[in-house]
């Protein structure tokens, strides 16, 4: 049973989806039997029906740009059916916190604990960011805009065994994350990890990435190193301090 276990897990069958397990062999039986070809007739044409033309980033970009607030886009989001991330999730993950926060938090995309709980960043990274935002004075339940964050993520569906998205993923996600933008209309965003500086700023490379102001459609965006990184290096904590402090800084001088 171990080794078949293993063997499920090596080929990313990370998660029981079921109950209760199906027996694939009795369901095989209820099968429809293919038709049997009588010697000489000739061959049933195969039908094959074309994929539908759709450009998966233009139609992201239609339904995106239709929305007009965050229900609106919230719907279109977990209405779209060209992104195959969305077949392997239990759930949109579309925001947590205050939607008029002036901070943005942009991450990367849902782990296993969002992806059951629907929400972004509730697992270990999620409580270190909370306690992170806490120590200058935000979180995300907090009811005042200027104390409170809006968090979302790149990808609203997790990634089998979290994988970074591909780059034609990204491309249909990002009109996505645009319009979400400018919809919450945020003063200040925070990109946590390389996914969100590849999707925001077209660039990775956190380590020179981060610590620095740079400029995204009229609002400055902060890019730091993710939550999950710091757990592994907590070294890295240093400067994920001297991020904060630069944050809280800019909304001193935005008040
Ligand atoms: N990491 C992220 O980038 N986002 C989440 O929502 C959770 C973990």
């Amino acid at each position: 049973m171990r080794a078949l276990l293993e063997w499920q897990v090596e080929m990313g069958a990370t998660e029981a989806i079921l109950d209760t397990p199906v027996d694939r062999y009795a369901l095989a039986d209820e099968a429809p039997k293919a038709a049997k070809r009588t010697p000489n007739a000739p061959p049933t044409p195969v039908v094959v029906t074309p994929a539908p033309n759709i450009d998966a980033v233009a139609a992201a970009r239609e339904v995106a740009g239709a929305a007009t607030d965050l229900a609106g886009l919230h719907m279109a989001m977990a209405a779209f059916e060209m992104c195959e991330l969305k077949k392997g999730a239990r759930n949109t993950v579309f925001s947590d916190g205050n939607p008029n926060a002036q901070v943005m938090i942009i991450g990367e995309a849902p782990g296993r604990d969002e992806d059951i709980q629907g929400k972004p960043f509730v697992g270990r990274a999620g409580q270190l960011l909370d306690k992170m935002l806490a120590a200058i004075g935000l979180a995300r339940d907090a009811e005042k805009a200027e104390s409170s964050v809006y968090i979302s993520n790149v990808l609203p569906w997790r990634p089998p065994q979290n994988r970074e998205p591909t780059p034609a993923e990204m491309a249909m996600l990002v009109p996505f994350l645009e319009r979400h933008i400018e919809l919450a209309a945020p003063k200040i965003l925070v990109a946590m990890g390389n996914t969100p500086c590849q999707a925001l700023l077209g660039r990775r490379g956190i380590t020179r990435l981060r610590g620095n102001w740079t400029q995204v459609h009229d609002l400055p965006v902060m890019a730091m190193f993710h939550p999950a990184y710091l757990l592994r290096n907590p070294a890295a904590k240093r400067e994920a301090w001297a991020d904060l402090l630069e944050i809280k800084a800019k909304l001193r001088e935005g008040s």
